[in-house]
């Protein structure tokens, strides 16, 4: 799919004639755009038309840090859309714990699929997620994880601004390696929610003084995240 400010574009999904679509509405992966509303109406439109099928990764809705929070696009189609959540980004991916909102029509085979998959899930690690659910904690991490992830994303778009890519002891994942087929859009890849709070304005000088050493100063830069439309 092509993918622009407003997010994935339907075009292609309207003339083609899948039975089914992976859309990630809050931030598009990997460029960053939220799904603007007449998309999301468009996608719908066009699975209810079709009887086609939106899956949602939501994989990182929570961390919305610019407008106003965005409900989920499964709230307009609740038997066109999967709705798929997870902790990855806001616990740890290696808990291995998400959560799907599916269609009435759908439950029964998908319980089935996953039973056949792995047998289950862990059940200790859902039980210590309901209880940090239920006692408010785990809306109470979100909120500071917002704020600190917020911080750091803008600390990195500010070094980003005054530098530009380079290579030398900063991980930096090449976009084209996500990219099926082509055109292939040409970036690199940040994430900024690694390093301990203390190592953050280290990595961040490091790469700030990489990047000028390079001398890439004027190079354009994309901030997921942030209201994608006005980024510089
Ligand atoms: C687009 C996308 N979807 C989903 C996930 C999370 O997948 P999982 O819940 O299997 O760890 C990620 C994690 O990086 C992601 O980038």
């Amino acid at each position: 799919m092509r993918v622009d400010h407003d997010g994935a574009v339907p075009d292609a999904f309207a003339t083609s004639r899948l039975d089914a679509v992976v859309l990630t509405p809050a931030h598009q992966a990997l460029l960053g755009a939220t799904l603007a509303p007449a998309r999301r109406t468009e996608f719908v439109r066009l699975a209810e038309g079709r009887g086609a099928y939106i899956l949602e990764d939501d994989y990182d809705g929570e961390f919305r840090y610019d407008g106003h929070p965005i409900g989920a696009l499964q709230g307009l189609a609740p038997e066109r859309v999967i709705y798929a959540g997870t902790v990855s980004k806001s616990l740890a991916p290696r808990l291995r714990l998400g959560w799907l909102v599916v269609p009435e029509a759908l439950l029964e085979p998908i319980v089935e699929a996953k039973r056949r998959a792995d047998r289950g899930t862990d059940v200790l690690s859902q039980l210590a997620l309901a209880e940090l659910v239920s006692s408010g904690d785990f809306d109470r991490h979100i909120r500071r994880m917002r704020l600190r992830y917020r911080r750091r994303r803008d600390a990195l778009v500010d070094t980003l601004r005054t530098a530009a890519p380079e290579r030398r002891s900063v991980g930096l994942v090449g976009l084209e390696r996500f990219w099926h087929g082509n055109p292939r859009a040409r970036g690199v890849v940040l994430g900024y929610g690694t390093p301990h709070e203390h190592d953050y304005p280290n990595a961040l000088a490091q790469l700030g003084g990489l990047l000028s050493s390079f001398g890439a100063g004027d190079a354009p830069v994309r901030s997921p995240n942030r209201a994608a439309s006005r980024s510089p």
